[in-house]
């Protein structure tokens, strides 16, 4: 199966590399920015790249909307696979693509979008077929991973673990999508369409931005490592879909996640819980994701989402939790507060009742919009 490449970045490089090495798929021509087709297997002219018949399928890596949905759109109508590590244009326009694939026949797999090397949304998709999926949770971004790993375990300050992070390949091109959390959502929005058939619309994201060496050094005191959480789950009202800061008791499995490793699980309603671990993210963990799906497209796969995919906005009130939260001193009436665990100077630490996430996301919007500074984290019970 003959297979173009758009994009010689980081991920695009290593599928490159990939495929000249791959037993049963072909090099096809590889896509770069206009002007930069410095080699013959380079090109910088996408509709030449389309028009040519001996080309099966397409690999994308050039990541964000613009113009990769219109290269997508091609593609797919014209028949030939598409595959892609691309998740905010699988999470915002994963049903149009899905449409045009299933107009053509051809295959739409994207498992390289969501956990880098590690097979979610492959073993989503395959679950969901034959079992039932209740809830998908994990560690799902290897930047933000990464660089609470370097902050708790070295002292790393927050600037030069994201530096790290960057250096390594981990983060993207705008790593303000990593450390917000938003690249995390889009990856469980991924997780919801494949397991639920649903595409969640107005998920919430917090991320690792608030947190101070002082906040990381108190739960440390108390046992407690925190960790970015995706997670999307059947509830009462449809289906929760958001990323948090949770902390967990210090010997968990995810307190054992380290470096850029992800850490998804999955409960389906017979097989129970299911956990994958590994590399979320870096060239050839990513790379390799898109190989799989290539390879899968030779078995005859043609889709991740499950047929009579849907959008719907996502339920926050179902899911409740308790928090622990610095804040302003004057802004505790916000949250119903069961416990004060600490003052320090203007700011008080303190422990939440159960609460809904979107209570709790809301009240850290408000705070900060007066210009307050918070940072919360959900306990793990
Ligand atoms: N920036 C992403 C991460 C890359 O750190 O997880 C892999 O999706």
């Amino acid at each position: 199966m003959k297979t173009a490449v758009l994009g010689y970045g980081t991920v695009g490089k290593g599928v490159y590399e990939m495929l000249r090495s791959a037993k049963d798929l072909e090099q096809g021509p590889v896509l770069v920015r206009k002007g930069k087709a410095d080699e013959p297997w380079k090109t910088d002219d996408f509709d030449a790249v389309l028009a040519d018949d001996s080309l099966n399928a397409v690999a994308e890596a050039i990541g964000g909307i613009d113009p990769a949905f219109d290269y997508a759109m091609k593609t797919l109508k014209a028949g030939k696979h598409f595959v892609t590590a691309n998740k905010a244009l699988v999470a915002e326009k994963g049903s149009e693509l899905q449409a045009a694939a299933d107009e053509s026949g051809a295959a739409f797999l994207f498992s390289a979008a969501c956990g880098g090397g590690v097979p979610l949304l492959h073993n989503l998709a395959l679950s969901q077929r034959g079992d039932g999926i209740l809830k998908v949770s994990g560690i799902l971004n290897g930047t933000t991973n990464y660089m609470l790993d370097r902050m708790q375990r070295f002292g790393t300050d927050y600037e030069a673990a994201l530096k790290m992070a960057q250096e390594m390949g981990y983060a993207e091109a705008d790593p303000s999508a990593d450390v917000s959390g938003l690249d995390a959502l889009r990856k469980v929005i991924l997780a919801a369409g494949t397991a639920f058939g649903i595409l969640p619309s107005g998920g919430l994201h917090e991320g690792i931005e608030s947190f101070t060496a002082e906040d990381i050094r108190f739960y440390q005191s108390k046992g407690l490592v925190l960790r970015l959480i995706a997670q999307t789950e059947r509830t009462a009202g449809g289906v929760s879909c958001f990323t948090e800061p949770v902390l967990f008791p210090d010997n968990a499995p995810e307190a054992a996640v380290l470096e850029n490793n992800n850490l998804a699980s999955y409960e389906g309603r017979c097989c129970g819980k299911i956990s994958l671990m590994g590399q979320g993210a870096g060239r050839y963990p990513t790379a390799s994701a898109l190989i799989r799906d290539l390879e899968s497209v030779l078995s005859g796969e043609r889709r991740m989402f499950p047929e009579g995919l849907k959008q719907a906005e996502a339920d926050h009130d179902s899911v409740k939790r308790r928090y622990l939260v610095r804040l302003p001193e004057e802004a505790k009436e916000q949250l119903p507060c069961d416990e004060v665990q600490g003052k320090e100077g203007a700011y008080l630490r303190i422990l939440t009742g159960a609460i809904p996430v979107n209570r709790m996301h809301e009240a850290a919007r408000k705070i900060r919009e007066k210009g307050g500074r918070i940072a919360f984290a959900a306990l793990e019970e």
